[in-house]
């Protein structure tokens, strides 16, 4: 096994095991953890994480499967995830999309970020960047 948390994501893990109900409910906060700690989870961090938590290791794959924000695969570009959703669309994600399609990114098209009031909405490095327009999106593009 060729992923082992850093100190400290251990120390943070044994904290979170006295705060949550079961070790098993660490599935998610050891996701992330791991995917900040190396950019991605690799198979080798989900065998770490059922290890740790005592769970096995298809359920880690599961959980990291179904979350479209957990990356399997180490990112070559710089990651960019636009909402698809009702509100994005209706205010313009389609636009958005097809201009980020033609850029040198890793376009993602996700469900809802949480900030329909300000569609439309993209994230990157876990920042959302709201009521986009091209000229936008050209000027987040190029601060990055
Ligand atoms: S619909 Fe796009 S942020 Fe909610």
């Amino acid at each position: 096994m060729s992923f082992h948390f850093n100190e400290e994501n251990l120390e943070q893990i044994e904290t979170l095991k006295k705060r949550y109900p079961s070790d098993a409910a660490l599935a998610l906060p050891c996701l992330w953890m791991a995917q900040y700690q190396e950019g991605y989870i690799s198979i080798d961090a989900i065998d770490a994480i059922s290890e740790i938590i005592g769970t096995p290791a298809m359920e880690i794959y599961r959980v990291a499967t179904f979350y479209s924000m957990f990356n399997l695969e180490k990112p070559q570009k710089k990651v960019v995830q636009v909402c698809k959703t009702l509100s994005c669309k209706l205010c313009g994600s389609d636009e958005i999309l097809e201009y980020l399609s033609t850029q040198d990114v890793e376009l993602r098209h996700v469900e809802c970020l949480g900030s329909c009031g300000t569609a439309p909405v993209m994230q990157i490095d876990d920042v959302n960047y709201e009521n986009l327009d091209i000229d936008k999106v050209n000027a987040i593009l190029k601060a990055l």
